[in-house]
């Protein structure tokens, strides 16, 4: 276990969904399938889906906001801003300047990150090594998606798994003991073909022939994702463990990505842990991508099921494809 020059913790958390809810009976209406495939196979009732004039940097400033509010932060003590998106307001500027601009942060650098949904654990890891070094003392880390704006709504293959949301924290030096205890990134990028947005990039600029082969949305084999993603959620969590020197019986709490509900059973079972432990939304909001991590922590939070001095790990996968735990002592 290596020592922390400071020890860094999240001291405010903040999330924003859009009030629209897509039901798995209205997606009966618009693809062929059923309420009764989509909860059996994934543990999804229904989603979040913004208007066509809501862009993913208008959920992360809502939820940048409430974070801020609940960590009694004023925009110019924050001095970075991470978002982590794959789905930004444009290529460039980033999505963290728009933001920075709509809370008026002046003294903040401003950028995103793309791990897709892991983006928020690599944010984390990323925030703890600015601060614990003293190069930066107040981060605001943003996970926010607005994936129905890069769904094929004729593909009931993955239309029915996505939603949109913004989930935020705030890090900052904590007491000696508490907070971050280590995070865990990796990625395998040679099996990153089963998840893929193809086209609007370097490799395949947008043209009349990628929008008429719909290259501009999400495409994923979705077999080869559950594979990766049964086999690396244990891995990724014990790996986190052992690297804070604790055991898996040291666990109080985890707040697992949101993609499958029997992802995160399988899971459970492979740890031995109750599965009371591992915090469940995804059968409101879907799948989030980089969103569904904070948000998930900051409903924990709210219903009072994480306590100061709880062993609360973190832990994601996603498009890449990329893996991340965090482990902390909430403080
Ligand atoms: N409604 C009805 N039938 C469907 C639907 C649907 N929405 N989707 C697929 N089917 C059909 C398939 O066409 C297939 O039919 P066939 O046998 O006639 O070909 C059948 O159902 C079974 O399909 P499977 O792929 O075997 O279904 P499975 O039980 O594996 O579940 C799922 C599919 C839910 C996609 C699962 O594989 C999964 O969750 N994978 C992981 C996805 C994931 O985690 N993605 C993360 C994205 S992360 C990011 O970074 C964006």
């Amino acid at each position: 276990m290596t020592k922390k020059l400071k020890p860094v913790g999240i001291v405010g958390t903040g999330r924003c969904l859009p009030d629209r809810i897509l039901s798995n009976y209205d997606l009966e209406r618009i693809v062929d399938t059923s309420d009764e495939w989509i909860r059996t196979r994934t543990g999804i009732s229904e989603r979040r889906v913004s208007n066509t004039d809501t862009a993913t940097s208008d959920l992360a400033t809502t939820a940048a906001k409430r974070a801020m509010e609940d960590a009694g932060v004023k925009p110019e003590e924050i001095d970075m801003i991470i978002v982590a998106t794959v789905t930004p307001d444009m290529a460039f500027p980033s999505t963290a300047c728009i933001v920075q601009s709509n809370i008026g942060a002046e003294n903040a650098a401003a950028y995103d990150i793309e791990a897709a949904c892991t983006g928020f654990i690599y944010g984390l890891s990323i925030a703890e090594k600015f601060i614990t070094t003293g190069d930066a003392g107040t981060v605001l880390i943003i996970g926010a998606e607005t994936l129905s704006k890069i769904c094929n709504w004729k593909d009931r293959n993955t239309c029915v798994l996505f939603g949109d949301g913004a989930g935020a924290a705030i890090l900052r030096e904590v007491k000696e003991g508490e907070g971050i205890l280590a995070c865990a990134l990796g990625a395998e990028g040679w099996k990153g073909q089963v998840l893929t947005l193809p086209a609007g990039g370097s490799r395949m600029p947008a043209s009349v022939e990628t929008i008429n082969e719909g290259k501009h949305f999400i495409h994923m084999d979705g077999g080869e994702v559950y594979k990766f993603a049964v086999g690396i959620m244990p891995k990724a969590t014990i790996k986190v463990i052992e690297k804070a020197g604790l055991a898996l019986g040291d666990i109080d709490f985890v707040v697992p990505h949101q993609a499958n509900i029997r992802i995160v059973e399988s899971a459970a079972k492979r740890l031995r842990l109750d599965s009371k432990k591992m915090y469940v939304n995804l059968d409101k909001y879907g799948n989030m991508s980089s969103a569904s991590v904070p948000v998930a922590l900051d409903e924990a939070l709210e219903q009072g099921l994480i306590r100061k001095g709880d062993c609360v790990v973190l832990v994601g996968f996603g498009a890449g494809l990329t893996w991340g735990s965090c482990v902390m002592k909430w403080c």
